[in-house]
Order: structure tokens, then C-alpha cells, then sequence
């Protein structure tokens, strides 16, 4: 049997993609507030103010805020071990800045954390999933500022201390390295004040941009050393994208430029979360790129003092990466790559490569010998009804079947692996582009880009087939 005993399969979620309600019971404007709709080739945009008539699909998502029961009665008869979500900022500090908490929004959590429980499903929680106080890009263009430790922390602390009894393995940034790429500039780090356009559009200053990732690491650091300290009992891990490439050719330019891109990409922020410091590789990239840090003796420490308990990654795609021209690209989960030609794509231009997960959870246990979790994976995918009415989605069970495989190879391989939740296990908004036809879920929400759709759940053949596997600890797939 690849997968030890009490191998903690479930699924993923993100509050601003899935809660919807968000204006009520006194939740602020997050920054997935502002963001419209699009599609692959019309890209969402990010507004300064609400836009009449604009849709704006996180405000109605898929309606969890109003159906977490029948949804997490869903997920425990799909035999979910543990569910990831993320705690909404603005529920709990509608602007970041307030004094006191908003009860309405801590409460809101706290029953469907007991309601997971009453199941035996462990919550997995995420503190910042893309989901920042607008007020604070506004007021500190995000995480540019250094004020924003604070508030972060205080945000952070509130929810520790009400859900100590509740939840105990978080994670602190959502694909914290995703704020290298130009779309984490708006999703993750928020460094858009006054900016209005297309997400994809939207960048900063390497200054800025490391600046911010800087203090996001601090703040990731300061609250794990905190947790530890006084709740002793959480597990505390980082969350990365995993951005898999290979060299395009066996040139060893090709190869040297891709190991280049690994480390700035995929290894950074893990080596600083899970070493406790700043890798000296970066030293050269800073300097080639005009970036200057101010690194104090004091960032150094807490650096060293927050060392996560465990890692997590999402693992969507590959892509490769030359120093040739005349090469074809495809497109990625947050950045895309240069194609290659023995991996096929998804409907939205993502390298399929189960391989690829392999070998990625073998390099990251060979660099850190922790427990990794892979917190998303998942094929985005257009569903559509059959003759018989239903949803006959084999394309994800293959795509899904083959990554549990590889996964399971990996095990074999020597890799501690803990955890598997792949993600949108209910359908929800898509980050990159803002649709809902963007399906990943094991449940079909009858919601569509038009905002029409009456929110009632079905289950897709990928339910039935996913209960077998979690029933079989990965056995049966
Ligand atoms: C990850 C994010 O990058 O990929 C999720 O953490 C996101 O928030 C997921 O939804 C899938 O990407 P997309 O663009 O298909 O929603």
C-alpha cells in the first residue's frame, strides 16, 4: 500500500471564489471584489470602484456562504478526510485596519468548521488566499508596505485564538511564490493601487515586487513562530505553486537557464519558509535586477524562527524553458512556458503532465525531507450534460487518476507524502479568468457566466469514482 494510514484526502476551496455573500453580515471589499469576469481571450479586469452594471463573479460565486451544509454533507459522503479552505480578511477585518473583529464573520467560520468536524473532516486552512482588504491596496498599495505586517498579524492571531479548538493544520500564503508572476501583482500581493485594467496587465517594479514578497514572508514567518509558541498543536505548512519546467533542450545554456528559472520561480520563498533564510543564489538576481532589500538583523531572526512544520504545493502543469528562438508557447496556471512536445493540453492551454508531479515531489523531499501535501491539482474543464442528463466527466477521472498515480509512484520513490485535495472539489469562479465554465469539481454547480443559474448541486461521475479511491486509500482508481 503506497499511501500510509490516515493519508488525508479531500479537496480544495478558496472563500472568495466560492462564498459569494459578499457584502453581507459585515464583510469588507477584498481585492477578488474588484475583479470582473473574462474568459481565455477577453481577460478579467480589476476596477478601483464597483462598476455599475460590471459583473463581478465573486460576489455571488457559487453561494457556499448560504449552502456550507449541504456542500460539506456532500464532501463527507465522498469520504473527505480534510478540507481545505481559506478564511476570508474581510469578514473578519472588513478593511484590515479595524480595532475589533467582526463577530458576524468569525461566527460564520466557526460553524462551518463544526460542521466539518461533526463529520471527522479536518479543516485545512488557508490565511490569505488572494483574498485582501481592498482598503489596503488603497491606503499602502498592499503588501508594498510594511504596515501591512501588522495588520496581517492581527488578523492572523484573531482567528488562531477562536478556532484553536477547531483547526490545526494551516497554511499561511496561498502560491506565495505566484507574486513573482505578473497576475500575482493584483491576486496576491495587491500592489495596484489606483490601477484599473486587465489583471494580466497589471505589474510593479521588481523593487516593489520583492519588496512586498518580502514582507509577505516576514508576516508568513511572524505567525508561524507565533502559532507554535502558544498553540503547539497546529501544524503550520507554506503553500507554493509549483511551476514544474524542464530545460526545452539538452544545450546546456537551456539547462543553466532553467535551473536560473527554478530557483527565482519555485525554490525562493520555499527555501526562505522552510530554511529560515534568504538563499544566496538570489544575491545575483537582486543585484542583475536592481533590487535592493533592506534585510534587517531583526527580519533575519523571525526568519529563522518560522520555519513551517510541513510544505504544500499546487501542481497543475509543466512547461519548459530555452534560450532558443523559434520555439511554440503554451500557456500555464499563473505563468505559462514554452511547449512541449510530448505533453498534451487542457482546453485552456495547460501542459498535462503527470510526470511532472513526480518528479517535482521527489526534488522538493529531496530538498527539505518534510511532509509535503499537494493542496491543488486538478483539470479545469467545460462540462456538458449528455443525452442521459448527466455529467459523464471521464476526461478528469483520467486526468485525476493519473496524477494519483504518479503521486503514488512518488510515495514509492521515498517521498513523505501526507495529503492530497485537489482542487474546486465543488465548481467555482476560476482565478486567472473569472468564469465559472472553468469547471474542476466532483459537484456541478448550476451557476453560469452570466450570473444566471439556480446554485443547485449535482454530483458528476468524478464523485463516485473519487469516494472509491478515498474508500481504497488510493487502491481502487
Ligand atoms: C491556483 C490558485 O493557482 O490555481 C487557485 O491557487 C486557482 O485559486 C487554481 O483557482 C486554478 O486556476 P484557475 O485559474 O483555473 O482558477
Amino acid at each position: 500500500m503506497a499511501f500510509k494510514d490516515g493519508f488525508l484526502w479531500g479537496g480544495a476551496c478558496a472563500a472568495n471564489q466560492f462564498e459569494g455573500a459578499w457584502n453581507i453580515d459585515g464583510k469588507g471589499i477584498s481585492v477578488a471584489d474588484l475583479c470582473t469576469n473574462g474568459t481565455k481571450s477577453n481577460p478579467k479586469r480589476i476596477t478601483t470602484k464597483i462598476e455599475d452594471n460590471t459583473f463581478y463573479p465573486s460576489h455571488e460565486a457559487i453561494d457556499f456562504y448560504h449552502h456550507y451544509k449541504e456542500d460539506i454533507a456532500l464532501f463527507a459522503q465522498m469520504g473527505f478526510k480534510v478540507f481545505r479552505t481559506s478564511i476570508n480578511w474581510t469578514r473578519i477585518y472588513p478593511t484590515g485596519m479595524e480595532e475589533e473583529p467582526n463577530e458576524k464573520g468569525l461566527k460564520f467560520y466557526e460553524d462551518v468548521f463544526k460542521e466539518c468536524k461533526k463529520y471527522g473532516i479536518e479543516p485545512l486552512v488557508t490565511l490569505s488566499h488572494y483574498e485582501m482588504p481592498y482598503a489596503l491596496v488603497e491606503k499602502y498599495n498592499g503588501w508594498a508596505s510594511v504596515e501591512v505586517i501588522l495588520l496581517f498579524e492581527k488578523y492572523c492571531y484573531t482567528v488562531f485564538d477562536r478556532y484553536k479548538d477547531l483547526v490545526k493544520y494551516w497554511l499561511t500564503f496561498n502560491e506565495i511564490n505566484g507574486g513573482i508572476t505578473k497576475l500575482g501583482t493584483v491576486l496576491s500581493l495587491g500592489c495596484v493601487k489606483d490601477y484599473n485594467g486587465p489583471v494580466v496587465e497589471a505589474d510593479c517594479s521588481p523593487q516593489t515586487r520583492f519588496e512586498a514578497l518580502h514582507h509577505q514572508l516576514v508576516a508568513s514567518a511572524k505567525v508561524v513562530a507565533y502559532a507554535h509558541k502558544n498553540y503547539p498543536q497546529f501544524k503550520m505548512g507554506n503553500m507554493n505553486v509549483f511551476l514544474t519546467s524542464y530545460p526545452r533542450t539538452c544545450d546546456p545554456l537551456d539547462v543553466l537557464e532553467n535551473q536560473r528559472h527554478n530557483r527565482v520561480l519555485n525554490w525562493f520563498c520555499s527555501d526562505v519558509q522552510v530554511r529560515g533564510e534568504y538563499p544566496s543564489y538570489m544575491n545575483r538576481f537582486f543585484k542583475e535586477n536592481d533590487v535592493n532589500l533592506k534585510i534587517s538583523e531583526m527580519d533575519k531572526v523571525i526568519l529563522k524562527e518560522g520555519t513551517v512544520d510541513f510544505y504544500t504545493c499546487s501542481y497543475y502543469m509543466s512547461s519548459c524553458i530555452t534560450t532558443h528562438d523559434d520555439v511554440e508557447t503554451v500557456e500555464g496556471n499563473l505563468a505559462g512556458g514554452v511547449k512541449n512536445p510530448y505533453l498534451e493540453v487542457s482546453a485552456w492551454g495547460w501542459q498535462i503532465d503527470p510526470d511532472g508531479l513526480r518528479y517535482s515531489l521527489n526534488e522538493i523531499y529531496d530538498r527539505y525531507q518534510i511532509p509535503i501535501m499537494v493542496v491543488e491539482n486538478g483539470l479545469g474543464a467545460y462540462d456538458k450534460r449528455s443525452d442521459d442528463g448527466k455529467i459523464h466527466d471521464t476526461y478528469r477521472i483520467d486526468y485525476l487518476r493519473s496524477h494519483i498515480e504518479a503521486m503514488e509512484n512518488a510515495v514509492e520513490d521515498g517521498v513523505d507524502l501526507i495529503g492530497y485535495t485537489p482542487w474546486g472539489c465543488i465548481d467555482l469562479v476560476s482565478a486567472s479568468t473569472g468564469e465559472m465554465a472553468k469547471r474542476h469539481g466532483f459537484i456541478y454547480v448550476n451557476k453560469f457566466d452570466d450570473g444566471t443559474g439556480d446554485y443547485s448541486r449535482e454530483r458528476k461521475d468524478s464523485f463516485n469514482w473519487y469516494k472509491k479511491v478515498i474508500a481504497s486509500n488510493g487502491k481502487e482508481k
